[in-house]
């Protein structure tokens, strides 16, 4: 790893420090690498390390635990020792030396030490940083460590008395984006943008779904991406009001929507966008009535994404948006403020607007302070991604309207000024997305 790369994690680690000793003295912080998944038999699921220690880190290898003292302001790691017969099948480890000389560990260990290195690190530290309940399996080794410092008290040791989730000061920390990571996520808008446009202007009737998936993929990987930020929703015709489609399996016919919510990860760092354009090329009246809907609340959302607004204020005016746009194209009746009471638009618009987006695509961090939205601030990112999705049985609805699903889907950067579209540039409005799909 290079050596500014090296600050930039350093950097964190020290803010993280300062943050464990601002709540008090004896703070100690574990934090384990995501465990390896098993697919089938003795194939794993390909590798992405835990946000939070790669956040910390940079580094990427399974079977490794960091630990943070926060008082002597060091960095401890324990990671698979080199190995190279395994490293013949695997690939190159870092090893005991490399996480020192490389990724600033001031100590490692062979993971295989954690159990018997462990209890020193905990002896005489009062709290424990530690998020209890993901991985039940570490959660027993963490425990038995404490276990292990408390018999120790009959010599004047002392332990941890207080467990508490590093999220508070980690995920705090992830929310708000500094200039390097807005880069990683730049450029993984950029090739999710070409992504887009790329499906947009292969579409055609007659193609499955997997051969658009495909398509996003290639862009994806040639781009340099090293993967999805998650499964790509490719849903076509009625897969379209399908919130989770993952199918992407049917074929496309004309006079079908192609709803597609895929983003791809660079360094580490999500794009979530979702684009809806006709198979054909051209909207029908019905699905273009509905699009043009979605399409006035998502703008009025992205207008309301400024600091001091909440993401509850987004969600309400894609709802206000939504909601009028139905009751004026008929497919609800009523007056306008008792729909929205009543929750009337559920039926079509049944998910919130906005999520917070990082390094995981829903990513972490608070969305109440003291049980009320929080407000908006510089640094934030959050997706906008109203829709409206008929359900094609829906018998309360004229028989033109069913089936028919439109999300549309941006990342948005809250400034101190006007919101920042990541996105932007992506085919959107009616004209601009039958130009890109001629
Ligand atoms: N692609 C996941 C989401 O839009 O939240
Ligand atoms: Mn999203
Ligand atoms: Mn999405």
């Amino acid at each position: 790893m290079n050596v500014s790369k090296q600050e930039l994690y350093a950097g964190r680690r020290a803010a993280a420090m300062d943050a464990m000793l601002a709540g008090g003295a004896g703070s100690v912080a574990v934090l384990a690498a995501a465990p390896v998944f098993i697919r089938n038999n003795d194939v794993e699921h390909d590798y992405r390390q835990d946000s939070d220690v790669f956040y910390l880190t940079g580094f990427d290898e399974p079977d490794s635990v960091m630990v943070l003292l926060a008082d002597e302001r060091k960095f401890v790691m324990f990671v698979r020792p080199r190995d190279p017969e395994r490293e013949v099948w695997d690939g190159a480890r870092a090893g005991v030396e490399g996480a020192v000389a490389n990724f600033g560990a001031a100590e490692a260990f062979k993971i295989s030490d954690f159990a018997t290195e462990l209890p020193k690190l905990l002896s005489n530290k009062s709290r424990l940083h530690y998020r209890l309940g993901r991985d039940r399996g570490f959660d027993e080794r963490v425990l038995a460590g404490l276990e292990a410092t408390r018999r120790r008290g009959r010599m004047g040791v002392s332990w941890p008395t207080e467990i508490v989730d590093p999220g508070a000061i980690l995920h705090e920390m992830r929310m708000f984006k500094t200039s390097s990571e807005l880069e990683s996520m730049r450029a993984a808008a950029a090739i999710t943008r070409e992504a887009h446009e790329r499906a947009m202007r292969a579409t055609k009737p007659g193609m499955f779904e997997h051969e658009i998936e495909a398509l996003l993929l290639e862009t994806f990987r040639r781009g340099g991406s090293e993967r999805v930020a998650y499964g790509s929703i490719v849903g076509s015709g009625p897969n379209a009001t399908v919130l989770h489609y993952r199918s992407n399996n049917r074929k496309m016919e004309s006079g079908d929507l192609l709803l597609i919510d895929a983003g791809c990860e660079y360094g580490y760092y999500a794009s979530d966008v979702t684009r809806t354009f006709p198979v054909s090329g051209a909207f029908t009246a019905p699905q273009r009535a509905i699009y043009e809907v979605v399409l006035e609340a998502q703008i009025e959302s992205i207008a309301l994404t400024r600091a001091g607004q909440t993401l509850d204020d987004v969600h309400k005016k894609s709802v206000e948006v939504l909601t009028r746009g139905l009751l004026t194209l008929g497919l609800l009746k009523g007056d306008l403020v008792d729909l929205i009471a009543k929750e009337a638009y559920k039926p079509f618009y049944m998910h919130r607007t906005s999520h917070w987006l990082g390094m995981d695509v829903h990513d972490v961090g608070a969305y109440f302070i003291a049980g009320k939205h929080r407000p908006l601030a510089p640094g934030m990112v959050i997706t906008v991604e109203p829709g409206i999705y008929i359900a094609r049985d829906n018998a309360s609805v004229a028989p033109e309207w069913r089936g028919i699903g439109v999300r549309i889907e941006d990342d948005i950067l809250v400034t101190d000024g006007e919101p920042v579209n990541l996105t932007d540039g992506i085919p959107k409005t009616v004209g601009e997305i039958e130009r890109a799909c001629a």
